[in-house]
């Protein structure tokens, strides 16, 4: 469609490993349109930093895209070769803030040569410094930072040069992945704070892969709910707060600790299935409160107010 910025259709990206095939991302669906941006949200494991890394063709050397298409602009991305893939898109059109980067900065080299290597990587051929000082701008850093070393900076300071590294080559995408875990709650804020005028003032869509459902609001235009490498339930952040439809997000989002509330945090009970050996049917039903016969099937995806849910209630 016109207006649909990137779309992912029916992706399965899976590892390899000694112990068996490990399907994290196992037939996920989902569109953005332009100007709009979404947050995945679920439980640990459940597969989505695998489903950014896939998008990014960034997985471990175990995992690869198995079946499925990722059109970006129209063109299917997945079928494209690597050194197409290198050129044009990763970096360019879509990059990526992993899971722990501000953890994983060189020590040995400054901010600003570790920015350099990312630009001459790309062969960038502009006015090096000044991309360095405008990036760090960007996210609010000033360009004293682009002299120190990683160890120099606090945790906040870290994250926002890791995204000001994703914006270097001024993508217009950016995968956010637990942008805001191990920090503390104003820190949190702030970075979140800055997500947004990425998105309100420069136009970037972002895809906020988190854990806590509590701090979307803020980003996502649409919510993605993940559950056991698929997507349970995807509508507008509006329906997802307000009228949950699937039973696991109704469950996440009764967890959310409500300000001012006495009411108690609602857990859920029961584990995810084990991932090597996936249940038939839907994957929620050993969890599930309403869970009927027919669940023993595989639910479809059913199409309800402003998105879809996976699961036979609504069929
Ligand atoms: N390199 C890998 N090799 C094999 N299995 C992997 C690899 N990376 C992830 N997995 C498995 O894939 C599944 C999804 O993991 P993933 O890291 O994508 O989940 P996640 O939702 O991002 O979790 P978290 O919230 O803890 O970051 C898990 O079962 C995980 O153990
Ligand atoms: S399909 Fe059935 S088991 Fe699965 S979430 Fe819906 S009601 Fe529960
Ligand atoms: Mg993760």
């Amino acid at each position: 469609m016109e207006n649909t910025k990137l779309s992912v259709l029916g992706l399965k990206a899976y590892y390899f490993t000694t112990k068996g095939i490990i399907k994290a991302v196992d037939g996920v669906n989902f569109t953005i349109n332009y100007k709009e941006s979404i947050g995945i949200a679920g439980e640990s494991a459940c597969g989505k930093s695998s489903l950014g890394a896939a998008i990014l063709r960034a997985m471990h050397p175990s995992g690869r895209i198995v079946e499925g298409d990722i059109i970006l602009d129209g063109s299917n991305i997945v079928k494209i070769t690597d050194d197409e893939f290198n050129k044009k898109i990763r970096w360019k059109k879509i990059a990526m803030v992993f899971q722990g980067a501000m953890n994983a900065l060189d020590p040995v080299y400054t901010v600003g040569n570790q920015m350099k290597e990312i630009l001459e990587e790309h062969h960038f051929d502009g006015n090096v410094e000044k991309k360095i000082y405008d990036s760090l701008r960007q996210v609010e850093l000033n360009q004293v930072v682009a002299r120190k070393y990683p160890h120099e900076l606090s945790g906040g300071m870290k994250q926002r040069l890791v995204i000001a590294m994703a914006l270097l080559l001024k993508p217009d995408i950016v995968i956010a992945d637990e942008p805001t875990t191990a920090l503390d709650a104003l820190v949190q804020a702030q970075i979140i704070n800055l997500l947004k005028r990425l998105k309100t003032k420069e136009g970037m869509t972002i895809i906020l892969i988190t854990h806590d459902l509590s701090i979307i609001s803020e980003i996502a235009d649409k919510i993605g709910i993940m559950y056991a490498g698929q997507l349970v339930e995807v509508r507008s952040k509006k329906e997802i707060y307000s009228n949950p439809k699937h039973p696991y997000t109704q469950a996440l989002i009764s967890a959310i600790p409500k300000l001012n509330s006495n009411k108690q945090l609602s857990f859920i009970k029961g584990n995810p299935p084990d991932i090597l050996n996936l249940p038939t049917g839907c994957r929620f039903y050993s969890r599930c409160p309403h869970a009927m016969d027919i669940c023993k099937e595989d639910p479809p995806e059913i199409k309800v107010e402003s998105g879809y849910v996976r699961c036979w209630l609504y069929k």
